[in-house]
This record gives structure tokens, sequence and C-alpha cells, in this order.
């Protein structure tokens, strides 16, 4: 694992963070949105021009009044609460610390987080993000861009094990699995299963299903939690190390 590139005092305003978002997480139930906060933010990066990417660029409002981000000024606004009581914290490290704890506090992985990310004013142009309503080349376009693998793209879409589409916000409507406050590996089981009643399949999740490669990572994930809670966590830390170095 890597080193932490920042001084003690950091790291203890860092811990003091991780207590203030678990509280708040846990009070507000509101570990979805800051998953998906935390993946916006990050899921910008572009590895050719090395631009984008976990640098809380998605507190910016051009930014996060892209079409993609739609609702979550109110994730940047619970982060602010804890950015108030934790000035020296980037709101890079924030938001990727946001999501790591998400995933921890709703039965998921531990995920190694790094602490050191700067900020960055630059908001990339809008049409990063994935487009919910494609398929197979348009998921490994953009995930390609970010330097990621299909295995990253397949062990990162379980993310949808948590939260739901909401009409206002995405057009789409529902949760992807019956508990989506629980951080599990029943997207995948559902993803298998086919049409549910009440339950929400994108085109890009069905698309984890079209193309071999994808499947075959689909396929054991769905038969064997841990594998995917291992793949999970190195993908996730990938996610949300995108650009950044530490030493
Ligand atoms: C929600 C698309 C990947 C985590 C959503 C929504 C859409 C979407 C349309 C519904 C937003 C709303 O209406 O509130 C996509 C697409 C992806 C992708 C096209 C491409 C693979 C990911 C990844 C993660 C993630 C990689 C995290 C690792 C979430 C979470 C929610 C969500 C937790 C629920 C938010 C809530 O309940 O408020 N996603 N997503 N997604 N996404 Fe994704």
């Amino acid at each position: 694992m890597a080193k932490p590139i920042v001084d003690s005092e950091y790291l203890k305003e860092i811990d003091k963070a991780r207590r203030e978002l678990r509280a708040l997480i846990s009070n507000k139930n509101c570990a979805p949105i800051m998953l998906r906060l935390a993946w916006h933010d990050a899921g910008t990066y572009d590895v050719n021009t090395n631009t984008g990417g976990p640098n809380g660029s998605i507190r910016n409002e051009d930014e996060y009044t892209h079409g993609a981000n739609n609702g979550l000024k109110i994730a940047i606004d619970f982060c602010e609460r804890v950015k108030s009581k934790c000035p020296k914290i980037t709101y890079a490290d924030l938001y990727q610390l946001a999501g790591v704890v998400a995933v921890e506090i709703t039965g998921g992985p531990i995920i190694s987080f790094v602490p050191g990310r700067k900020d960055s004013k630059i908001s990339p142009k809008e049409g990063r993000l994935p487009d919910a309503k494609k398929g197979v080349p348009h998921l490994k376009d953009i995930f390609y861009r970010m330097g990621l693998s299909d295995k990253d793209i397949v062990a990162l879409s379980g993310g949808h094990t948590l939260g739901r589409a909401h009409p206002e916000r995405s057009g789409f409507d529902g949760p992807w699995t019956a508990e989506p406050l629980k951080f599990d590996n029943s997207y995948f089981v559902e993803l298998l299963k086919g049409e549910s009643d009440g339950l929400l399949k994108l085109p890009t999740d069905i698309a984890l299903l079209d193309d071999p490669e994808f499947r075959g990572y689909v396929e054991v994930y769905a038969k064997d939690e841990d594998a995917f809670f291992r793949d999970y966590a190195e993908s996730h830390n990938k996610l949300s190390e995108l650009g950044f170095n530490p030493t």
C-alpha cells in the first residue's frame, strides 16, 4: 500500500472526518448518494490528458449542474457539514473518503484510503461520465479513457447494490436490489435472474450480460461474494486514486 504523503496533523483530521462521515451517513441514510458523489468526482478522469479525476471539482457549479450529476448537490451539501468541522481536509480527499465510508458502513469491503489529493477549480466539459442508455462499446470507451479495465467495469457496476434511481434526477426509477442500503452481491444475483417486479436494470447494467468478458465476471460475483468484495475493493481504490500517485 502507498505511504501517506501528508503530515500527522492532516492524518488526525482524516480520522476525525471519518468519524463525522460515519455519523452523518448513518444518521441521514445517505450512503448511496455519497458513493455516487465519489464516483462522479473521480469518473471524469482522462488518462491521456491527465485531466479530471478525484480532485473535488464536482463542487463547482458548472460541474454539478451537468445532467449526469443531477441530485448530487445534496451530497455536496452533506459533505460541507464535515468540511466545516474538519477544514484542513481537501474536498478531493473528503469526497473519496465519503465513498469509502459509505461502502464500509453498509456492510461492504474495507477499501484502502490514502490521503493527499489536491483540489482543482477546473471542471471538465460535460460528457465524460457514462450514459445509462448506451451499450457495451460506450461503457468500454468511457472506462478505458479512465485507464480502467473490463474487470473494473463489472466490479464497480456492483456499486448499484446501493441506492436507487429517481425519475426527477435521471428519468429512471427504482432500486436495483431488495435491500438498497446493504452492500452485498445481490446486484449480480438480480442481474442474472432477469426482470423482477419493482427492480431496475439500466441498459448499461444489461450490457454486462451481452459481452462475454463482462459476463464471466458477473457470473463469478453472483456466486462468490468474497470474490466480488476483493475485486470491488481493488477497483474502487483504483477509481479513487485516478491521476493521484501517492508514493
Ligand atoms: C445511481 C448510471 C456506474 C454508484 C445511478 C443512476 C444512474 C446511474 C442513471 C440513477 C441516478 C438517480 O436517478 O438518482 C450509471 C452508469 C454507470 C454507473 C451508466 C456505468 C457503469 C456506477 C458506479 C458506481 C455507481 C461505478 C459506484 C462505484 C451509484 C449509486 C447510485 C447510482 C450508489 C444510487 C444513488 C442514490 O441512491 O441516490 N447510476 N452508474 N454507479 N449509481 Fe450509478
